[in-house]
């Protein structure tokens, strides 16, 4: 065969899901590893889409997605995110990935930089590598509470820069933004004329404090592109339904690139999204339970006198730092797995900055996480 393209060969492959095929061989291990919600889509969200698509909704739908649906996501946007935003200027996604993969090669030419966070969302640096982008790491530091810090982010910004990426709540870090953050970010942005990426998926799912979308803040929609998903705050990961909301002309310019890859997102599943709309007790049921989990590991993993982890707000996952136990992130994540059977990701997956950390996910069951923790003692402590 001929060569592939250095485009592709010049992504590295993720270890995540080698290490999550190893479930599939040994039933006792107790997974920490999953960034899957691990409750069922709510089933009136099923019974909505059986409905239609019985009635025979299997066709196309519209390139922008359904008009139902974007203006339900408008109005949404206006009330929950208070971002003014009108139907035109929404576009469904498959998943929100297929946004930010959009939004990166409608705005990224190559050599051209995307600042991205680090430890950060594992799919941003390959997808601007696509894009043949250069991703620049920022740094988020332990003691910032994994929270952008401005003088950093100022340091790493030269003319190349275009745009950068954020995530709040982070994934893996499970920090929440402070709006004294978000505003010093946009300060940056206009001073500098950039971009920003807001990655939103887990917008519904905060415990302390209040999620706040950076395209909200005074003068900031022309500056903001905001991605956004039904995959973790409804469990409709399956689904892979999402949506952008941005400056018209680049949404329009997105589209282009949509009928190229996915044409739509699946009509069925745009489908289940309006259901999805309505259904805020089921989100608010599921998020109780992630907090009555992340109590339980925030008191089990205190008890670990040298871990430190900085108290993850949103998201459902905590970033330890396990550097005082001598072991770099795989050692210590592949020492788990073999004497305790429990897994978790090392941090290093998330960025060169996520070295001396592992993530530990909690959209596993209550019990499942006490019984890691139990096992984790016996090596630990
Ligand atoms: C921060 C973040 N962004 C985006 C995604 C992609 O989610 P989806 O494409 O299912 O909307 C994920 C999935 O894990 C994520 O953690």
């Amino acid at each position: 065969m001929v060569e592939v393209s250095k485009r592709v060969k010049g992504i590295e492959e993720s270890k995540i899901g080698e290490s999550l095929k190893v479930l599939e061989q040994e039933p006792s291990i107790i997974s920490l590893g999953a960034g899957e919600p691990d409750f069922s889509t709510p089933q009136r969200i099923i019974e909505a889409t059986k409905k239609f698509l019985e009635k025979g909704y299997t066709h196309y739908a519209p390139l922008e997605g359904k008009v139902e649906l974007r203006e339900a996501l408008a109005d949404k946007l206006k009330k929950e995110n208070k971002i003014d935003v009108s139907p035109e200027e929404v576009l469904v996604t498959c998943g929100s990935k297929e946004a930010i993969l959009l939004t990166i090669l409608s705005l990224i030419d190559p050599g051209e930089k995307v600042i991205i966070p680090d430890p950060g969302y594992l799919a941003f640096r390959p997808i601007v590598l696509v894009a043949n982008g250069v991703p620049i790491s920022l740094h988020l530091r332990q003691e910032d509470g994994f929270e952008i810090n401005i003088d950093e982010l100022k340091k790493l910004i030269d003319p190349k820069v275009k745009l950068l990426i954020i995530n709040t709540p982070s994934n893996p870090t499970g920090a929440v933004f402070k709006k004294k953050t978000l505003e010093e970010i946009a300060d940056v942005v206009v001073e500098n004329e950039l971009m920003v990426l807001s990655d939103e998926v887990y917008e519904k799912l905060v415990y302390e404090g209040k999620h706040i979308s950076i395209g909200s803040l005074n003068g900031m929609k022309d500056y903001v592109i905001t991605t956004q998903s039904f995959s973790k705050s409804y469990a409709m990961c399956g689904f892979r339904i999402g949506y952008v909301t941005g400056p018209l002309k680049l949404v329009e310019e997105m589209k282009k690139l949509k009928i190229c890859t996915t044409i739509s997102a699946p009509t069925a599943s745009q489908i289940a999204a309006i259901e999805a709309l309505k259904s805020e007790k089921d989100v608010e049921k599921m998020r109780k339970e992630y907090d009555r989990r992340r109590k339980l590991l925030i008191k089990r993993l205190s008890d670990f006198e040298k871990m430190e982890f900085v108290k993850p707000k949103g998201a459902f996952y905590f970033f330890p730092n396990i550097s005082a136990y001598g072991m770099s992130s795989e050692e210590f994540s592949e020492f788990l797995l073999e004497k305790v059977k429990v897994l978790i990701l090392p941090g290093n997956e998330f960025g060169k900055y996520g070295e001396g950390f592992i993530r530990i996910s909690y959209a596993t069951a209550y019990e499942k996480i006490e019984e890691a923790m139990d096992r984790m003692e016996k090596v630990l402590s």
